[in-house]
């Protein structure tokens, strides 16, 4: 299959390329910048320049390709309701472009927050319309079901972990060098579901080949890691103290990560490994922390 990838250059994205071309599919990624394009064709992927605000770009790759996998996002968390209002753009450009088509369009979505304090299973509904969490773009995607699309959300479990990782954890390990202590926030029994991001990538890669249209799946490797053993790691490989955070204190203490690393959000991959028969195999958030490449 030719296979359109939107954050080809990314952490998952860069996971996800391998995991195809070993598969034999041929790979075209979204570059943004020269650096981008001159790592994707490093990597053997085709490349095609433009950007999530240059919808043409996205029509144009999404057209050109027997399928999509979207995986670009604005990452920036101090302006939410903006990359969310880009994603329903970008959501709505890859489906036109493959209405009536019966192609596969997998999109990335997320557990973190859907069902607080409870098990997020694939069934959960994540909400609808542009104030839904990443602007409404997972329901907006899977409507395309009816239109002769066959729409996928992969919902990434809160920590997508591995040797590289620059994501929450290797931010967490950075509040905690900066100001000297490892907090977690109340008792920090609250829970993070994790996925090694090679597990991540097969998923996305048996999503794509043979998930049906509608489907969600969740790339959940560990349901639930506790805030508190997350931080006790951190604080033992930095050789610093772990200590409690009130929650009135997490946003002061943690900034931006703060108001994510309070919540209890733990998930399931049950149906998803019935539906696929994907089991995750690689190393566990705790085995990738006590390796020590998040304190080198
Ligand atoms: N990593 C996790 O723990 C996690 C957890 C839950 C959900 N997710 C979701 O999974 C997806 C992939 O995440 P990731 O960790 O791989 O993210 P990442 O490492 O931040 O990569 C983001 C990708 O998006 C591209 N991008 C950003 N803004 C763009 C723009 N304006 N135009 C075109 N491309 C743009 C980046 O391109 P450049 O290379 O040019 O920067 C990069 O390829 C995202 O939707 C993310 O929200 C990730």
């Amino acid at each position: 299959m030719r296979v359109f990838v939107t954050g080809a250059s990314g952490w998952i994205g860069s996971a996800v390329v391998p995991e195809l071309i070993t598969a034999g599919h041929e790979v075209v990624g979204l570059a943004r910048t020269v650096e981008a394009a001159t790592a994707l064709t490093a990597a053997g992927v085709g490349v095609r320049r433009g950007s999530l605000d240059d919808l043409e770009s996205l029509h144009a790759g999404a057209e050109d390709s027997d399928g999509v996998i979207h995986l670009a996002f604005k990452h920036d968390f101090t302006d939410m309701a903006g990359a969310g209002r880009t994603e329903r753009a970008a959501v709505e450009t890859i489906g036109n472009a493959l209405e009536g088509s019966d192609r596969p369009f997998l999109f990335a979505s997320g557990v973190t927050g859907i069902a607080p304090g409870r098990i997020a299973t694939e069934r959960v509904a994540a909400g609808s319309g542009p104030d839904a969490p990443r602007g409404g773009g997972e329901q907006l995607a899977l409507d395309y079901a009816d239109r002769g699309v066959r729409p996928v959300s992969v919902r990434f479990a809160t920590t997508v972990h591995g040797e590289g990782d620059h994501g929450f954890v290797a931010v967490l390990a950075g509040i905690a060098r900066e100001k000297g202590v490892s907090g977690y926030v109340g008792d920090g029994a609250n829970r993070w579901p994790a996925v090694h991001r090679r597990d991540a990538a097969h998923l996305v890669r048996l999503a794509l080949e043979n998930a049906p249209a509608g489907a969600i799946v969740n790339a959940i490797g560990e349901e639930g890691v506790r805030a508190r053993d997350i931080a006790e790691v951190i604080g033992r490989h930095l050789n610093i103290p772990t200590v409690s955070v009130a929650p009135e204190d997490a946003a002061a203490h943690f900034g931006w990560v703060g108001p994510i690393f309070s919540l209890d959000s733990p998930g399931s991959s049950e149906l998803t490994q019935e539906l696929l028969g994907w089991v995750p195999t690689h190393p566990t958030l705790m085995e990738d922390l006590e390796a020590g490449y998040y304190f080198e």
